[in-house]
């Protein structure tokens, strides 16, 4: 099973947008699901992420079926109580200020967030967050587009957010064309903020509804592009069209178990901010149904040991991107994966 592999417990994975767990005042929990475990996450007291997972300590009812004040979360069965890092502050039964039982503490995880994320972290953290240096820059806005589940699993979507040979197969109602069928070769080497991945240039169909995304008339438009990977299942894609308009996208895939995932997208614009986001992202989101339709026909989990597919040099950035996932994993994962 590939949600068994221990070294994806040491890493971080996007689980739900921060905006679900509501302004002060109308604060709620979430439960999530992730590597097939349950966790409840709401805001704490100081305004941080606490996330532990859902079970309450004393008849381990979900806690995400509880409530949130002040930052304390309020189990519905017996109405203990939890504040920053999961501790249990108090015990109603027992009476007020009487002291709470050692064992009452939930066993928080490492949570943060980060473009308007939450990621988990179930095990102590060994890899970083993406990096998106235009989070940072004033120049650009962040966009994002809600969390999705998709009936595939993480490592299908990572390879197809890798690919773009599916191009002009898949995306042909979006921005796909015939000319698309065949692929610049591939060149991979180490892009910019830390990502691996190759970059090429692409005539990509823009009368299906591109134009307002790309700012530019047209059946066709130019873009400048670079695909990256990051360890285990993020996937930048960048656009920059001749206009100087960059279209920044950060692709995540979430194993809630082997072949079920959270899948949400960010994207970074330098653009003319009176166009609502929502309007912006419609075209991607449109892009990333023809993916959810494709994916969610294949069956199972990706192998791991590329030499268990068959791979051309369209494949090049899957392949790498499989070999380090398996020498994160440990290397002899295929058996199981
Ligand atoms: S089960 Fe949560 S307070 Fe009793
Ligand atoms: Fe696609």
């Amino acid at each position: 099973m590939l949600i068994e592999h221990e070294a994806l417990r040491h890493q971080w994975h996007a689980v739900a947008e921060s905006a679900v767990l509501g302004a002060a005042g109308a604060e709620t929990p979430r439960g999530v699901r992730l590597l097939g475990d349950d966790y409840v996450v709401w805001r704490g007291p100081d305004g941080d992420i606490v996330a532990a997972p859902d079970r309450c300590t004393h008849r381990e009812t979900p806690l995400s079926l509880g409530t949130v004040a002040g930052g304390c979360l309020t189990c519905p069965y017996h109405g203990w109580r939890f504040g920053a890092g999961g501790a249990c502050i108090a015990v109603p039964s027992s009476g007020e200020g009487a002291p709470v039982p050692p064992r009452a503490h939930l066993p928080a995880v490492h949570a943060l967030e980060a473009y308007g994320l939450i990621w988990l972290c179930p095990g102590e953290p060994e890899g970083d967050l993406p990096l998106i240096s235009q989070e940072a820059d004033p120049r650009y806005r962040r966009i994002n587009s809600g969390v999705e589940t998709w009936a595939t699993s993480a490592t299908r979507m990572t390879d197809n957010f890798l690919d773009i040979s599916h191009f002009g197969w898949v995306h042909r109602d979006t921005f796909g064309r015939d000319e698309l069928l065949e692929v610049p070769t591939i060149e991979l080497r180490e892009l910019d903020d830390g990502w691996y991945g190759y970059s090429y240039e692409v005539e990509v169909g823009n009368d299906k509804g591109g134009a307002a995304v790309s700012g530019e008339e047209g059946d066709t438009v130019h873009r400048r592009m670079s695909t990256g990977m990051h360890l285990p299942f993020t996937v930048r894609s960048t656009i920059h069209y001749q206009s100087g308009l960059d279209h920044i996208i950060l692709l995540c895939s979430t194993p809630i178990d082997d072949v079920t995932s959270y899948f949400t997208f960010v994207v970074w614009r330098n653009d003319d901010v009176d166009v609502p986001g929502e309007e912006i992202i419609a075209f991607d989101r449109r892009i990333g149904a023809e993916d959810k339709l494709m994916l969610e026909r294949v069956p199972g989990v990706l192998p791991l040991d590329h030499r268990r597919t068959v791979s051309v040099q369209a494949d090049r950035a899957s392949v790498e991107w499989r070999r380090r996932l398996a020498g994160m994993l440990g290397g002899t994962t295929d058996a199981q994966a």
